[in-house]
């Protein structure tokens, strides 16, 4: 296994720790997100009884393949634990997610869960954010307006493409990689381009995590809010 690989194998299966019997626990999505699916997937072969509450069609699929009992958000309005990926973490566990394309069912089962632990491995930490473009979830309608009411920001907005077509979300939407420079202020970008119509929702998780599990060559750090 490539070493980058192996540090988000070491930081995804740590997070399955933190999962106790009874618990209804939030299922991220993505490529580090995946070893503590697949571990818990072990866990539960062997007794562990949880509900799994997936933030993807994709991560929903692997779950039922793992054996893992799901519910949904409307059935399970709070979640005991979530875990899941990022792209960017910051000192203060601000997070940029959605290089995946699941930033808005991430956000929802974030905001319903009670705690927010974050596996990455240790490339994604950065005294910044922005490195990373931002993903931003639009709508179909009038996407080329939008695109340029998001590049008054500051940014460079590059609709995502997926096999030559237009990528589509889970839920039907358009995905918006946007380039800052850097982002100094989340919480206030946040909430300026979520004022912006047309925008669903965008990937800067502020004030959500509060823990990150970051794997390491030599050992494996948590940062905790
Ligand atoms: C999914 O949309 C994303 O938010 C992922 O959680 C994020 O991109 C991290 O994925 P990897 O673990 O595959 O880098």
């Amino acid at each position: 296994m490539e070493l980058k690989e192996e540090l988000k194998r070491k930081a995804g299966e740590k997070a399955v720790k933190y999962i106790k019997d009874g618990m209804v626990v939030g299922l991220g999505t993505g490529s580090t997100v995946k070893y503590t699916i697949l571990k818990l997937g072990e866990l539960v072969k062997d007794g562990l009884d949880i509900i799994g509450i997936p933030t993807s069609i994709a991560t929903e699929k692997l779950a039922k393949e793992m054996g893992i009992k799901l519910g949904s958000i409307n059935d399970y309005q709070v979640i005991d634990l979530t875990i899941d990926g990022a792209d960017e973490v910051d000192r203060n566990l601000n997070l940029i997610k959605g290089g995946g394309g699941a930033l808005l069912r991430e956000k929802m089962i974030a905001h319903a869960s009670k705690y927010e632990i974050i596996v990455v491995d240790e490339s994604k930490v950065k005294s910044v954010l922005g490195d990373f473009p931002l993903p931003i979830e639009i709508v179909k309608f009038g996407y080329k307006r939008t695109m340029n009411v998001l590049s008054t920001l500051g940014c460079k907005p590059l609709l995502r493409v997926k096999n030559g077509e237009a990528y589509i979300t889970d839920n039907g939407n358009y995905i918006v990689d946007c380039k800052f420079e850097r982002i100094d202020e989340p919480a206030k970008l946040e909430r300026r381009i979520d004022e912006i119509p047309g925008v669903v929702e965008v990937g800067l998780f502020v004030g959500l995590a509060n823990k990150v599990i970051v794997g390491k060559k030599d050992k494996i750090e948590i940062m905790t809010s």
